[in-house]
């Protein structure tokens, strides 16, 4: 098994792999990185002289690519060529929540990574180490391995977990500065050597009493609690701001006062309008069925809630803005402000202003939308795939009947201004925390409305005081 790296090849050129690879190619000059992708569109963005057109949006990648790109780090399509020199091999391939059979809406589509498994078969002429660096259910790496030993000619693999714990618009920093690399390998000698083999490449820049080493499968899992623990101190929060609206206390004032004791922490207890990302709800789902198969019903009912609050957090948001509206959004105009599932990201899986989007469509409203960095044609595809692809246990307007694509079309408008999105606009919906939203000019943001102005701020950022006082009619979350 190769002990000393000097080529990668990373299969997936997304969210994860780009950005992964461009910092360890940035950090490490001696080593050759090659990131391949099937997507053709996707490889020549990564190659654009025009750097602000990369196909992720994250602060700081710019530069990071402008380093190191034709020097050390190449964005190909050739992947068989790739993975013949590589020496190391990550798989950062999508790992979509299945739409069909068993397992259908909860457990992970393997396809992709099976696919890149058989290909590292089919064309590796010498030992290669390959790390799984796609969230993947715990055990997938020993499926790998079987495919590559079954189809690899003889071939001798070692296959390594190294979850990726970046998030998406911290992207950057997040890799320079990680709380933690986790790296989980096999106990023999030649599982060692390949861990070693990893661990020599991130200890380039981190600290090497940061960089944990573990068997195989606690790695996997460790990957799926983290966004499980994550993602459950939100709901757990919205579940408090739910209690909040009925009894007068504010949320923010209770995260704070929870959030001091060393136990529980300060981070993560924004109370929002729910979670989205392509990972907290697809890592939930995941662990909700592997329990299901391991037979542990209690277990996956208790991490299944925490979905379930955060529908009904999407829901409750939709439903104070029809119900404020007198019971109907039908024909009125809203403007959305933001559509991101967060700030500083282009991404919008599984973003709350989808769902909310589409429960007020059901209703007939007229949503004009604003964000700075998603583009029209993503919001209205990330309409239309949720038509097709509802899960049936989510709060949501599951029983109606789909809304047509020429419903959205004519329903739904997408603005490059916001001045334009909100004008006389009968209610605002703020969606995403993009710091711009908190500087508009919202004396003539209420002139240009109609009244009364209603603002729901789903991410309770705007200045509560000013907006009172100019005379907006103003919902918050988990404020009585
Ligand atoms: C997450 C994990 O943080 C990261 O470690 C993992 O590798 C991938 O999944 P990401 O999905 O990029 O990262 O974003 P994150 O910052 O975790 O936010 C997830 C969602 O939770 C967003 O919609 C965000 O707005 C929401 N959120 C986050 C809250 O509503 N309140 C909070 O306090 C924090
Ligand atoms: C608790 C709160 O900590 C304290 O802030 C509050 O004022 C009163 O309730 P206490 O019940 O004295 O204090 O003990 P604590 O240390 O919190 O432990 C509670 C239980 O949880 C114990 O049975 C303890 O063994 C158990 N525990 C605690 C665990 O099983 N695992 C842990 O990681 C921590
Ligand atoms: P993530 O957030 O996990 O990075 P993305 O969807 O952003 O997910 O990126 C995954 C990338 O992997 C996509 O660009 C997709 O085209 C690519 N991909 C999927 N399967 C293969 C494959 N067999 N070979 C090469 N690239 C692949």
């Amino acid at each position: 098994i190769p002990s000393k790296i000097t080529k990668i090849a990373c299969i997936g050129a997304g969210y994860v792999g780009g950005p992964t690879m461009a910092v360890i190619a940035q950090q490490c000059p001696h080593i050759q990185v090659t990131v391949v992708d099937i997507n053709e569109k996707r490889i020549a963005d990564w190659n654009a002289d025009d750097l602000s057109q990369l196909p992720v949006y994250e602060p700081g990648l710019p530069e990071v690519v402008a380093a190191a790109r034709g020097r050390n780090l190449f964005f190909s399509t050739d992947v068989e060529g790739a993975i013949r020199d590589a020496q190391m091999i990550f798989m950062a391939v999508n790992t979509p929540t299945k739409t069909f059979g068993v397992g259908k809406g909860m457990a992970a589509d393997l396809k992709f990574v099976e696919l890149c498994a058989r290909q590292i078969a089919k064309v590796a002429t010498e030992d290669k180490i390959v790390v799984e660096k796609s969230t993947l259910p715990v055990r997938t790496a020993e499926s790998i391995k079987t495919i590559l030993e079954s189809e690899g000619n003889g071939l001798t693999f070692r296959v390594l977990s190294n979850p990726e714990f970046l998030a998406e618009g911290t992207a950057i920093e997040d890799l320079y500065k990680s709380d933690r690399v986790l790296i989980g390998g096999d106990e023999d000698a030649d599982g060692q050597t390949a861990i070693q083999a990893l661990v020599d490449v991130y200890a380039n820049w981190i600290p090497r009493e940061k960089i944990i080493t573990t068997r195989l499968w606690s790695s996997e899992l460790s990957k799926l609690t983290a966004n499980a623990f994550l993602a459950q101190r939100i709901s757990s929060i919205n579940a408090i701001s739910a209690l909040c609206e009925q009894t007068g206390a504010d949320v923010d004032e209770v995260a704070r006062a929870i959030g001091m004791d060393s136990r529980i922490g300060a981070k993560f207890l924004k109370s929002s309008v729910g979670f989205g990302g392509s990972c907290f709800q697809k890592d939930i789902l995941n662990l909700v069925y592997l329990c299901h198969h391991f037979n542990l019903p209690q277990v996956a009912d208790y991490w299944e809630q925490v979905v379930m609050l955060n529908d009904y957090q999407k829901h409750r948001f939709a439903k104070r803005i029809i119900d404020s509206l007198f019971n109907t959004v039908s024909g009125k105009k809203i403007a959305f402000l933001g559509w991101a599932f967060k700030k500083d990201t282009n991404d919008t899986r599984e973003s709350a202003a989808i769902y909310v989007a589409d429960e007020l469509l059901h209703d007939r409203a007229e949503i004009h939308v604003y964000d700075p960095q998603v583009k029209a044609e993503q919001i209205y595809a990330d309409l239309e795939y949720l038509q097709k692809h509802r899960r049936t246990n989510s709060h949501s307007c599951s029983e109606q009947e789909p809304i047509t694509v020429d419903e959205i079309r004519s329903l739904v408008h997408v603005h490059n201004d916001a001045y334009t999105a909100m004008d006389n606009a009968h209610a605002i919906a703020l969606l995403t925390e993009w710091d711009e939203f908190k500087h508009y000019d919202w004396a003539a943001v209420y002139q240009a409305m109609k009244k009364p102005a209603f603002v729901f701020d789903g991410r309770n950022i705007l200045d509560r005081k000013q907006l009172t006082e100019l005379g907006f009619n103003l919902h918050s979350i988990g404020k009585g």
